[in-house]
Protein backbone atom coordinates (compact mmCIF):
# COMPACT_ATOMS: atom_id res chain seq x y z
CA UNK A 1 0.00 0.00 0.00
CA UNK A 2 1.42 3.52 -0.83
CA UNK A 3 2.94 5.78 2.05
CA UNK A 4 1.05 8.86 2.85
CA UNK A 5 3.89 10.64 5.43
CA UNK A 6 7.44 9.39 4.99
CA UNK A 7 9.76 11.62 6.47
CA UNK A 8 12.89 10.72 4.36
CA UNK A 9 16.73 10.69 5.60
CA UNK A 10 17.93 12.03 8.94
CA UNK A 11 17.23 16.02 10.31
CA UNK A 12 18.54 17.14 7.06
CA UNK A 13 16.09 15.22 4.92
CA UNK A 14 12.41 16.05 4.19
CA UNK A 15 9.11 15.21 3.92
CA UNK A 16 8.02 13.15 1.38
CA UNK A 17 3.60 13.37 1.05
CA UNK A 18 1.96 11.53 -1.28
CA UNK A 19 -0.31 14.07 -3.65
CA UNK A 20 -4.05 12.29 -2.56
CA UNK A 21 -5.66 15.04 -4.63
CA UNK A 22 -4.20 13.05 -7.62
CA UNK A 23 -5.58 9.35 -6.05
CA UNK A 24 -6.72 7.09 -7.97
CA UNK A 25 -5.45 7.67 -11.11
CA UNK A 26 -1.97 9.00 -10.65
CA UNK A 27 0.59 8.30 -7.88
CA UNK A 28 2.45 11.21 -7.69
CA UNK A 29 4.75 12.48 -3.89
CA UNK A 30 5.48 15.90 -2.95
CA UNK A 31 8.88 16.35 -1.65
CA UNK A 32 8.61 19.35 1.47
CA UNK A 33 12.05 20.91 1.64
CA UNK A 34 10.22 24.17 3.05
CA UNK A 35 7.36 24.67 6.07
CA UNK A 36 4.92 26.03 3.07
CA UNK A 37 5.36 23.58 0.80
CA UNK A 38 3.69 21.37 4.17
CA UNK A 39 1.30 23.69 4.81
CA UNK A 40 0.39 24.08 1.39
CA UNK A 41 0.30 20.30 1.28
CA UNK A 42 -1.75 20.04 4.29
CA UNK A 43 -4.30 23.48 3.13
CA UNK A 44 -5.15 21.84 -0.50
CA UNK A 45 -5.53 18.45 0.96
CA UNK A 46 -2.89 17.14 -0.81
CA UNK A 47 -2.60 15.55 2.80
CA UNK A 48 -5.75 15.09 4.77
CA UNK A 49 -7.37 13.22 7.54
CA UNK A 50 -6.99 14.10 11.09
CA UNK A 51 -4.45 12.01 12.36
CA UNK A 52 -2.11 12.54 9.21
CA UNK A 53 -2.23 16.16 9.31
CA UNK A 54 -1.03 15.96 12.76
CA UNK A 55 1.79 14.02 11.65
CA UNK A 56 3.01 15.74 8.72
CA UNK A 57 2.82 19.50 11.00
CA UNK A 58 5.04 17.57 13.32
CA UNK A 59 7.88 16.44 10.89
CA UNK A 60 7.40 20.61 8.97
CA UNK A 61 8.42 21.70 12.52
CA UNK A 62 11.55 19.71 12.14
CA UNK A 63 11.84 22.10 8.48
CA UNK A 64 11.60 24.99 10.96
CA UNK A 65 13.51 23.88 13.82
CA UNK A 66 16.36 23.35 11.30
CA UNK A 67 16.14 26.67 9.66
CA UNK A 68 15.63 28.27 13.12
CA UNK A 69 12.58 28.98 12.87
CA UNK A 70 10.52 26.94 15.02
CA UNK A 71 8.06 29.11 16.61
CA UNK A 72 7.37 31.08 12.74
CA UNK A 73 6.87 27.19 11.55
CA UNK A 74 4.61 26.53 14.18
CA UNK A 75 2.35 29.29 14.09
CA UNK A 76 1.97 28.93 10.19
CA UNK A 77 1.11 25.42 10.23
CA UNK A 78 -1.90 26.15 13.17
CA UNK A 79 -3.62 28.39 10.63
CA UNK A 80 -3.62 25.64 7.46
CA UNK A 81 -6.81 23.77 8.43
CA UNK A 82 -8.87 24.58 11.50
CA UNK A 83 -11.62 21.68 12.36
CA UNK A 84 -9.16 18.88 12.72
CA UNK A 85 -7.33 19.14 16.35
CA UNK A 86 -5.21 16.94 15.81
CA UNK A 87 -3.16 19.27 13.90
CA UNK A 88 -2.89 21.55 16.95
CA UNK A 89 -2.44 18.84 19.82
CA UNK A 90 0.52 17.70 17.21
CA UNK A 91 1.96 21.14 17.23
CA UNK A 92 1.48 21.62 20.97
CA UNK A 93 3.19 18.67 21.75
CA UNK A 94 6.22 19.88 19.58
CA UNK A 95 6.13 22.97 21.19
CA UNK A 96 6.00 21.84 24.91
CA UNK A 97 9.23 19.83 23.85
CA UNK A 98 10.55 23.47 24.81
CA UNK A 99 13.60 22.63 22.88
CA UNK A 100 14.83 23.69 18.95
CA UNK A 101 17.02 20.79 18.17
CA UNK A 102 15.96 19.20 14.79
CA UNK A 103 17.11 15.51 16.32
CA UNK A 104 14.67 16.06 18.82
CA UNK A 105 11.77 17.34 17.65
CA UNK A 106 12.55 14.56 14.47
CA UNK A 107 12.43 11.89 17.52
CA UNK A 108 9.13 13.45 18.26
CA UNK A 109 7.49 13.50 15.39
CA UNK A 110 8.56 9.89 14.80
CA UNK A 111 7.06 9.08 18.16
CA UNK A 112 4.06 10.87 16.74
CA UNK A 113 3.58 8.89 13.96
CA UNK A 114 4.53 5.14 15.15
CA UNK A 115 2.10 5.75 18.42
CA UNK A 116 -0.87 6.67 15.92
CA UNK A 117 0.03 3.41 14.27
CA UNK A 118 -0.42 1.50 17.45
CA UNK A 119 -3.31 3.47 18.81
CA UNK A 120 -5.45 2.57 14.79
CA UNK A 121 -4.27 -1.41 15.55
CA UNK A 122 -6.17 -0.66 19.09
CA UNK A 123 -9.22 1.10 17.80
CA UNK A 124 -9.55 -1.37 15.54
CA UNK A 125 -9.70 -4.48 18.02
CA UNK A 126 -11.93 -2.62 20.23
CA UNK A 127 -14.17 -1.91 17.27
CA UNK A 128 -14.51 -5.47 15.68
CA UNK A 129 -15.42 -6.72 19.58
CA UNK A 130 -18.17 -3.90 19.88
CA UNK A 131 -19.61 -4.39 16.75
CA UNK A 132 -19.37 -8.48 17.45
CA UNK A 133 -21.32 -7.46 20.93
CA UNK A 134 -23.62 -5.05 19.30
CA UNK A 135 -24.82 -7.39 16.64
CA UNK A 136 -24.60 -10.49 18.44
CA UNK A 137 -22.99 -12.40 15.71
CA UNK A 138 -20.36 -14.93 15.95
CA UNK A 139 -16.65 -13.83 15.44
CA UNK A 140 -16.09 -15.48 12.57
CA UNK A 141 -19.46 -14.61 10.89
CA UNK A 142 -19.59 -11.71 8.03
CA UNK A 143 -18.30 -8.18 8.49
CA UNK A 144 -20.62 -5.79 6.96
CA UNK A 145 -20.50 -1.77 7.33
CA UNK A 146 -20.67 1.38 6.00
CA UNK A 147 -18.42 4.31 6.23
CA UNK A 148 -18.11 7.98 4.95
CA UNK A 149 -14.99 9.77 3.93
CA UNK A 150 -11.82 8.39 4.46
CA UNK A 151 -10.68 7.32 7.72
CA UNK A 152 -8.47 4.79 6.65
CA UNK A 153 -4.40 4.17 5.30
CA UNK A 154 -4.54 7.59 3.56
CA UNK A 155 -5.62 9.36 6.77
CA UNK A 156 -3.29 8.12 9.52
CA UNK A 157 -0.31 6.41 10.18
CA UNK A 158 -1.58 3.03 10.76
CA UNK A 159 -4.79 0.83 9.22
CA UNK A 160 -6.73 3.91 9.66
CA UNK A 161 -9.81 4.03 12.62
CA UNK A 162 -12.94 3.75 10.88
CA UNK A 163 -11.38 1.11 8.67
CA UNK A 164 -9.55 -0.46 11.55
CA UNK A 165 -11.98 -3.05 12.03
CA UNK A 166 -12.49 -3.92 8.51
CA UNK A 167 -8.25 -4.59 8.64
CA UNK A 168 -7.83 -6.55 11.11
CA UNK A 169 -11.19 -8.86 10.51
CA UNK A 170 -9.81 -9.46 6.80
CA UNK A 171 -6.61 -10.55 8.86
CA UNK A 172 -8.40 -12.89 10.80
CA UNK A 173 -9.86 -14.51 7.48
CA UNK A 174 -12.92 -12.82 8.18
CA UNK A 175 -15.39 -11.86 4.90
CA UNK A 176 -15.51 -8.27 5.05
CA UNK A 177 -17.66 -6.05 2.66
CA UNK A 178 -17.73 -2.28 3.14
CA UNK A 179 -20.16 0.32 1.88
CA UNK A 180 -18.64 3.32 1.06
CA UNK A 181 -19.88 6.60 0.28
CA UNK A 182 -18.42 8.43 -2.25
CA UNK A 183 -17.98 11.69 -0.18
CA UNK A 184 -19.29 14.93 -2.03
CA UNK A 185 -17.54 17.44 -3.35
CA UNK A 186 -14.21 15.90 -3.13
CA UNK A 187 -14.87 12.53 -3.15
CA UNK A 188 -12.56 10.95 -1.11
CA UNK A 189 -15.19 7.79 -0.39
CA UNK A 190 -14.43 6.79 -4.31
CA UNK A 191 -11.07 8.00 -4.70
CA UNK A 192 -9.51 7.06 -1.07
CA UNK A 193 -11.70 4.62 0.60
CA UNK A 194 -12.85 2.46 -2.38
CA UNK A 195 -9.02 2.29 -3.64
CA UNK A 196 -7.52 1.18 -0.07
CA UNK A 197 -10.26 -1.24 0.67
CA UNK A 198 -9.57 -2.70 -3.14
CA UNK A 199 -6.24 -2.48 -2.73
CA UNK A 200 -6.44 -4.83 0.91
CA UNK A 201 -8.26 -6.95 -1.11
CA UNK A 202 -11.77 -6.22 0.92
CA UNK A 203 -14.99 -6.24 -1.07
CA UNK A 204 -16.41 -2.53 -1.37
CA UNK A 205 -19.33 -1.54 -2.68
CA UNK A 206 -18.85 1.86 -3.28
CA UNK A 207 -22.46 4.29 -3.14
CA UNK A 208 -23.49 7.39 -4.39
CA UNK A 209 -24.12 9.56 -0.32
CA UNK A 210 -27.82 9.66 -1.10
CA UNK A 211 -28.21 5.59 -1.49
CA UNK A 212 -26.83 4.91 2.32
CA UNK A 213 -30.40 5.50 3.11
CA UNK A 214 -31.39 2.63 0.77
CA UNK A 215 -27.94 0.68 1.84
CA UNK A 216 -29.68 0.83 5.96
CA UNK A 217 -32.99 0.06 4.49
CA UNK A 218 -32.23 -3.18 3.45
CA UNK A 219 -30.13 -4.19 6.41
CA UNK A 220 -27.30 -4.84 4.06
CA UNK A 221 -24.71 -3.32 7.10
CA UNK A 222 -24.17 -4.47 10.53
CA UNK A 223 -22.93 -0.78 11.79
CA UNK A 224 -21.95 2.45 10.01
CA UNK A 225 -18.73 3.28 11.60
CA UNK A 226 -16.96 6.82 10.94
CA UNK A 227 -13.90 8.87 11.99
CA UNK A 228 -13.40 12.16 13.34
CA UNK A 229 -11.94 15.55 13.05
CA UNK A 230 -12.56 16.69 16.36
CA UNK A 231 -15.02 15.28 19.20
CA UNK A 232 -15.97 17.83 21.60
CA UNK A 233 -16.07 17.09 25.79
CA UNK A 234 -19.69 16.29 25.02
CA UNK A 235 -19.04 13.87 22.50
CA UNK A 236 -20.44 16.14 20.02
CA UNK A 237 -18.10 14.80 16.77
CA UNK A 238 -17.30 16.72 13.90
CA UNK A 239 -16.24 14.63 10.86
CA UNK A 240 -16.92 15.03 7.09
CA UNK A 241 -19.76 16.80 5.63
CA UNK A 242 -22.57 14.33 5.35
CA UNK A 243 -21.34 12.47 8.69
CA UNK A 244 -24.56 13.52 10.50
CA UNK A 245 -27.10 12.63 7.72
CA UNK A 246 -25.49 9.31 8.15
CA UNK A 247 -26.06 9.27 11.73
CA UNK A 248 -30.03 10.50 11.44
CA UNK A 249 -30.11 7.32 9.08
CA UNK A 250 -28.79 4.90 10.85
CA UNK A 251 -30.86 6.13 14.24
CA UNK A 252 -34.09 5.72 11.92
CA UNK A 253 -32.79 2.43 10.89
CA UNK A 254 -31.61 1.30 14.14
CA UNK A 255 -28.35 0.56 13.22
CA UNK A 256 -25.76 1.08 15.31
CA UNK A 257 -23.57 4.61 14.54
CA UNK A 258 -19.85 4.50 15.66
CA UNK A 259 -17.15 7.17 15.81
CA UNK A 260 -13.62 5.85 15.47
CA UNK A 261 -10.64 7.67 16.88
CA UNK A 262 -7.83 8.42 18.84
CA UNK A 263 -7.60 10.26 22.15
CA UNK A 264 -5.53 12.89 19.82
CA UNK A 265 -8.97 13.92 18.20
CA UNK A 266 -10.87 14.74 21.74
CA UNK A 267 -10.89 18.46 22.21
CA UNK A 268 -11.93 18.83 26.03
CA UNK A 269 -11.37 22.30 25.77
CA UNK A 270 -14.46 22.78 23.93
CA UNK A 271 -17.39 21.81 25.59
CA UNK A 272 -20.10 21.24 22.71
CA UNK A 273 -20.20 20.95 18.49
CA UNK A 274 -21.54 24.50 18.39
CA UNK A 275 -18.08 25.57 19.35
CA UNK A 276 -16.15 23.20 16.61
CA UNK A 277 -14.68 26.31 14.03
CA UNK A 278 -16.13 24.53 10.54
CA UNK A 279 -13.85 25.02 8.23
CA UNK A 280 -15.55 26.47 4.85
CA UNK A 281 -13.90 25.32 1.40
CA UNK A 282 -13.96 27.35 -2.15
CA UNK A 283 -17.20 27.14 -4.30
CA UNK A 284 -15.32 25.67 -7.15
CA UNK A 285 -15.44 22.51 -5.37
CA UNK A 286 -18.74 21.98 -5.74
CA UNK A 287 -19.57 23.77 -8.72
CA UNK A 288 -16.60 22.29 -10.78
CA UNK A 289 -15.24 19.70 -9.10
CA UNK A 290 -12.50 17.88 -11.20
CA UNK A 291 -13.14 20.72 -13.88
CA UNK A 292 -16.14 19.92 -15.55
CA UNK A 293 -18.54 22.84 -14.37
CA UNK A 294 -22.00 21.59 -12.98
CA UNK A 295 -23.71 24.27 -11.83
CA UNK A 296 -24.92 27.79 -13.28
CA UNK A 297 -21.97 30.61 -13.40
CA UNK A 298 -23.30 33.05 -10.66
CA UNK A 299 -24.87 30.56 -8.53
CA UNK A 300 -24.00 31.09 -4.42
CA UNK A 301 -23.00 28.21 -2.83
CA UNK A 302 -22.31 27.43 1.04
CA UNK A 303 -19.69 24.68 0.86
CA UNK A 304 -18.69 23.57 4.33
CA UNK A 305 -16.29 20.31 4.79
CA UNK A 306 -17.80 19.46 7.74
CA UNK A 307 -20.56 18.60 9.91
CA UNK A 308 -21.46 18.22 13.85
CA UNK A 309 -23.31 15.16 14.57
CA UNK A 310 -24.23 15.61 18.40
CA UNK A 311 -23.37 12.77 20.82
CA UNK A 312 -26.87 11.45 21.11
CA UNK A 313 -27.47 10.11 17.82
CA UNK A 314 -23.63 8.22 18.39
CA UNK A 315 -24.21 4.60 19.46
CA UNK A 316 -20.42 4.58 21.03
CA UNK A 317 -16.79 6.27 20.46
CA UNK A 318 -14.42 3.75 20.14
CA UNK A 319 -11.06 4.97 21.16
CA UNK A 320 -7.54 2.96 21.67
CA UNK A 321 -8.46 3.14 25.58
CA UNK A 322 -11.92 0.99 24.54
CA UNK A 323 -15.10 2.09 24.02
CA UNK A 324 -17.17 5.31 25.44
CA UNK A 325 -20.92 4.55 25.73
CA UNK A 326 -23.16 5.71 25.90
CA UNK A 327 -21.65 8.92 25.10
CA UNK A 328 -21.89 11.68 27.95
CA UNK A 329 -19.44 14.77 28.92
CA UNK A 330 -18.93 12.57 31.99
CA UNK A 331 -18.65 9.52 30.42
CA UNK A 332 -15.90 11.41 27.87
CA UNK A 333 -14.12 12.85 30.69
CA UNK A 334 -14.20 9.55 32.59
CA UNK A 335 -12.48 7.83 29.64
CA UNK A 336 -9.95 9.99 29.04
CA UNK A 337 -8.75 10.89 32.42
CA UNK A 338 -6.89 7.24 32.35
CA UNK A 339 -3.37 7.41 31.25
CA UNK A 340 -3.22 7.62 27.78
CA UNK A 341 -0.12 7.62 26.56
CA UNK A 342 0.42 4.19 24.78
O1 LIG B 1 -11.25 16.94 4.51
P1 LIG B 1 -10.60 15.67 4.91
O2 LIG B 1 -10.41 14.71 3.79
O3 LIG B 1 -9.33 15.93 5.70
O4 LIG B 1 -11.62 15.00 5.93
C1 LIG B 1 -11.25 13.80 6.58
C2 LIG B 1 -12.29 13.28 7.48
O5 LIG B 1 -13.34 13.83 7.65
C3 LIG B 1 -11.92 12.03 8.26
O6 LIG B 1 -13.06 11.26 8.48
C4 LIG B 1 -11.31 12.43 9.62
O7 LIG B 1 -10.29 13.35 9.45
C5 LIG B 1 -10.80 11.25 10.36
S1 LIG B 1 -9.37 10.52 9.62
C6 LIG B 1 -8.94 9.21 10.61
Amino acid sequence: MLRPIEWVGDTDGHLRLLDQTRLPATTEYIDCTDVDTVWHAIKRLSVRGAPAIGISAAYGCVIGARNNQLDEAIAHLRTSRPTAVNLFWALDRIAALKTTDPQRILDEAHAIADEDDAMCRSIGRHALALIDSLTAKAPDRPLRLITHCNAGKLATGGIGTATAAAYLAKEQGRDVTVYADETRPLLQGARLTAFELTDAGIDVRLICDGAASEVLRAGAVDAAIVGADRIAANGDTANKVGTCGLASLARHHGIPFLVAAPHSTFDLNTATGNAIPIEERAAEEVTEGFGTRTAPPDVRVFNPAFDITPANLITAIVTDQGVIRPVSEAAVRDHLAVDTEP
